[in-house]
């Protein structure tokens, strides 16, 4: 998978990063456009993109990948004049939208358009991968149905304190129709094709 220029592309593919907090989404996403890792990276507020633009055979894809934070998706902050209410950080609009009409009209505008997605979990810890299919009914219930997705466990340089059998992740990929990997954000094993295989899969 070749570099190309910035501003020289024939496709926009859009990919959402979904998971827990902490398991390296953010770290995921500067490895692959910046070869970047951050060992103390900071909880992501709100949204973020970045993108990195790739060949794929003679056909230039620029990959437009979403970063949102695991935690705290949904918040009403009351004030004196009135309850607004965010969710990814973002202020309805209109801000007096209620609560959940908020929250999923918030969730439709993070899934709109994505061709694939990477549903990140930390294998060394068996708490995010348990919540794996709360995310995929997340993205089910918002996301366009041909939505290509990848479940990703992430932090592989760690084997030492693994909770979660790769069999096991792998059965249930398979049995929901999921691609597999397993990836490290540190020291950048499988980075590149996780990302280069949904490209691939969506082309
Ligand atoms: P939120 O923004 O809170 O949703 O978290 P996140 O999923 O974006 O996780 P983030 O990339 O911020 O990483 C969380 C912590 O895990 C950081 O301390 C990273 O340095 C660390 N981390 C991320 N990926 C890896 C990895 O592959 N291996 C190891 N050992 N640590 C990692």
């Amino acid at each position: 998978m070749g570099n190309r220029a910035e501003e020289d592309y024939n496709f926009v593919f859009k990919v959402v990063l979904i998971g827990e907090s902490g398991v390296g989404k953010t770290n995921l996403l500067s490895r692959f456009t910046r070869n970047e890792f951050s060992h103390d990276s900071r909880t992501t507020i709100g949204v973020e993109f970045s993108t990195r633009t790739v060949m794929l055979g003679t056909a230039a894809i620029k990959a437009q990948i979403w970063d949102t934070a695991g935690l705290e998706r949904y918040r009403a902050i009351t004030s004196a004049e009135g309850t607004r209410h965010f969710t990814l950080g973002i202020l309805c609009n209109p801000p007096n939208t209620t609560g959940i009409r908020c929250y999923h009209e918030s969730l439709f505008r993070y899934y709109r358009g994505a061709v694939g997605a990477l549903l990140v979990f930390d294998l060394t810890k068996h708490q995010t991968y348990a919540v794996v299919e709360r995310w995929l009914k997340e993205l089910y219930d918002h996301a366009e149905a041909t939505i290509v997705v990848m479940l990703v466990g992430n932090k592989s340089d760690l084997s030492q304190s693994r909770e979660v059998p790769t069999e096991e992740a792998r059965m249930f990929a398979e049995n929901n129709g999921l691609l597999f990997l397993e990836t490290s954000a540190l020291d950048s094993t499988n980075v590149e094709l996780a990302f280069e295989t949904v490209l691939r899969e969506i082309f």
